[in-house]
């Protein structure tokens, strides 16, 4: 699906298990990458979606894109590795909407180092805002959530969070425990109808990887572990979050899809 067309289906011709107009939505990290994508698809499904970035230029021109093109879609300016703008980001929503249906956790990023070379500062900011910003959220946000009566949690992880790869402890760490949250909390919300599930993607190409992608041998060692023999989308993991907030996926929980190209499956 390209860009410009993000409304490849009309909403109303699709079977009432594959419809979310109406919904609303929250999705951190919306303005590039795997966020972007997953926004954009949201929006063709018909949800109203709030977004959040630190980069204020860059959010507004973003949400300024999707709201010519008549999408309902508002953004905030937030550092999410900080509890005051956690704070101030859902008290914004709270003033807008009585429910939230959907809450994407995707804002994530890396510092690529050997183990000991890390300082405590850095493996700290890599916590607050890989995991730490997804707890806290999901706490924030959970009366928004309870009241919409069934509502999905989507986390971002990684098959770092998985498997060993030479992407850094700190980063490998974070990510298994957004893995073992979405077990957590499947079976603790589940009485309020929310249900909690998780992606691992493996290598997407997006500002985040641009850097090791573009060295050659890097690429090359990637492209050989991946049986698919390519690098993925980012429509490809928004795919599945669209999916997972589904009606028809009401009865998928707690569980953690890779979006890998068979990496994981991929042994000598
Ligand atoms: N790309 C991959 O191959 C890949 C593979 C596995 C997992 N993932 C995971 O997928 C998620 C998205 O990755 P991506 O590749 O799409 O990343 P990306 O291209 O770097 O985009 C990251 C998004 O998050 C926002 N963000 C970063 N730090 C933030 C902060 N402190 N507070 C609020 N927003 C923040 C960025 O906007 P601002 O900079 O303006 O804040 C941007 O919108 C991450 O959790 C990543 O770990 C990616």
């Amino acid at each position: 699906m390209s860009r410009a067309d993000i409304h490849p289906t009309p909403p109303s011709e699709l079977p009432e298990g594959w419809r979310l107009e109406g919904r609303r939505a929250l999705v951190t990290g919306g303005t590039r990458g795997i966020g972007r994508a997953i926004v954009e698809q949201l929006l063709g499904f018909g949800c109203r979606v709030f977004l959040v970035a630190r980069n204020q230029s860059e959010l507004d021109e973003r949400v300024g894109e999707w709201q010519a093109r008549g999408y309902p879609v508002d953004g905030f300016a937030a550092d999410l590795g900080r509890e005051a703008d956690r704070r101030r980001l859902v008290d914004w929503l709270a003033g807008q909407v009585e429910a939230l249906e959907i809450l994407v956790n995707n804002a994530g990023s890396n510092l690529r180092k050997p183990f000991l070379d890390y300082r405590l500062e850095e493996y700290e900011a890599l916590m607050r805002l890989n995991l730490t910003a997804a707890f806290r959220l999901c706490q924030l946000t959970f009366p928004l959530l309870k009241n919409a009566g069934s509502a999905s949690v989507v986390n971002i992880a990684s098959v770092a969070g998985l498997t060993h790869l030479p992407t850094g402890a700190p980063y490998a760490i974070s990510k298994a425990g957004l893995i073992q949250l979405t077990r957590n909390l499947a079976v603790e919300w589940a009485e309020h109808g929310i249900r909690v599930n998780c992606i691992a993607p493996w290598y997407i190409r997006t500002p985040l990887t641009e850097g090791v992608l573009s060295q050659p041998e890097y690429r090359s060692r990637v492209l050989a572990r991946t049986p698919l023999g390519r690098i993925g989308r980012p429509e490809e993991v928004a795919g599945l979050a669209v999916f997972l907030c589904l009606p028809i996926a009401g009865y998928i929980s707690g569980q953690t899809i890779a979006v890998d190209g068979g990496f994981l499956c991929k042994g000598m």
